[in-house]
């Protein structure tokens, strides 16, 4: 089997942070999303993989290149414009071949890997597989219908009056037929070639699609609230280990991961947390669900359940930070030069929540 991840797109809801950057290289627990999906399918012992990209194709190949880093060999397959997964299916068709592959969103995340649902496919004669789950809000994600023998008889795309509550999860698997499908049918009203539409075509030539129920968490990380939500259920499953330095006088508990490099001097961590690579926490706090990527300051200050990216600088600020969504080089601290203000430099769609007077 072959491995397809869809790593083009615009990522439009993370903006700012995507205005630059790939939103698949944005860390849970400080390992990037992509990583996670590259890894998932290693482990379900597929190594050939291919990765659609788009505009930000060339931040995707520096940081993944050939892959050998987790021992798996990646051809990229370039997207002029994001016009649907079923249209990043067709350009792959040259890469897949005769093959039964693997298609996985480079933006999901979902708990326990996917070795049992590939073992499934594999060994059987179903056209394609689609992973289910139930949701609280269908209307947000593709829906799928299912009869009461469990066969699946409609897929809609994100449907104002759901028909139930199983959505489909960024995971599809598919034979060679899938091809005639995406061939087949026309864009729809979004301008997109959905992959729903094409699935639907096999179900209506009766092809053989079955459906795999996820009984585990998954989130699509496609908005900043989701990305918090994915860093504290990974974080949750960090087997904690400290490789970095903790002076006498900090206090971190054991459900922390201290990485190389990394100084604690006279701070306290609570866990679940991380603390990435030549990071260095001084006279800090950081709380529960937080990750803080490599190369980062925290002095002075206080942080939880957040995540802060490579290279970020939080200095003397004396409010507690929760909830936050920080970027690279970014620099928060209490500014020395009159007049006593809040002064901002902040991109497009920032979003910044302040303190009322009273503290409230
Ligand atoms: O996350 C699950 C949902 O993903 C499913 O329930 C939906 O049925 C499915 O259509 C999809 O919906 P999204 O609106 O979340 O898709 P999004 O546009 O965020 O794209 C998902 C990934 O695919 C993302 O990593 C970008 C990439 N992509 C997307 C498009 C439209 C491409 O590589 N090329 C594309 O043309």
């Amino acid at each position: 089997m072959k491995g397809l991840i869809l790593s083009g797109g615009k990522g439009t809801r993370l903006y700012p942070l995507t205005y630059t950057s790939a939103k698949q290289l944005i860390p849970i627990a400080n390992r990037p999303v992509l990583v996670r999906v590259i890894e998932a399918i290693r482990d379900a012992g597929i190594t050939d993989i291919g990765i659609v990209v788009g505009d930000t194709a060339p931040e995707i190949e520096r940081a993944v290149k050939q892959g050998s880093q987790w021992g798996v060999n990646v051809s990229y397959i370039h997207q002029d414009a994001p016009l649907g997964l079923a249209h990043a299916v067709k350009i792959s068709q040259d890469f897949l071949g005769n093959d039964r592959f693997v298609m996985f969103l480079g933006d999901n995340v979902i708990q326990g890997g996917i070795s049992p649902l590939i073992g499934e496919f594999a060994d059987s004669v179903y056209n394609a597989q689609v992973v289910l789950t139930k949701v609280d809000q269908p209307q947000q994600y593709g829906v799928a219908e299912l009869d009461s023998d469990n066969r699946i008889v409609k897929l809609v795309e994100k449907p104002k009056e759901p028909p139930s509550n199983l959505a489909l999860v960024g995971i599809y698997m598919f034979d060679h037929h899938i091809f005639e499908a995406v061939n087949a049918i026309s864009p729809s009203w979004r301008g997109e070639l959905e992959i729903t539409d094409a699935i639907q075509w096999l179900v209506d030539h009766h092809y053989q699609v079955h459906p795999y129920i996820h009984q585990g968490w998954w989130i699509d990380t496609g908005r900043p609230g989701d990305m918090l939500e994915a860093n504290s259920l990974a974080l949750e499953e960090l087997t904690p280990i400290i490789e970095g330095y903790v002076d006498r006088e900090s206090e971190v508990d054991s459900r922390v991961t201290i990485e190389r490099g990394a100084e604690i001097i006279n701070s306290v961590v609570r866990g679940p947390a991380i603390i990435g690579q030549d990071t260095r926490l001084v006279n800090a706090y950081v709380g529960p669900f937080t990750s803080i990527y490599h190369h980062c300051v925290i002095e002075n200050a206080e942080i939880s359940r957040s995540i802060v990216l490579e290279h970020s600088e939080i200095r003397n600020v004396s409010h507690r930070i929760e909830d936050s969504l920080i970027g690279r080089h970014v620099v928060v601290h209490r500014s020395p030069i009159r007049p006593r203000a809040h002064k901002f430099t902040l991109g497009d769609h920032s979003h910044l929540g302040l303190l009322g007077e009273s503290g409230t």
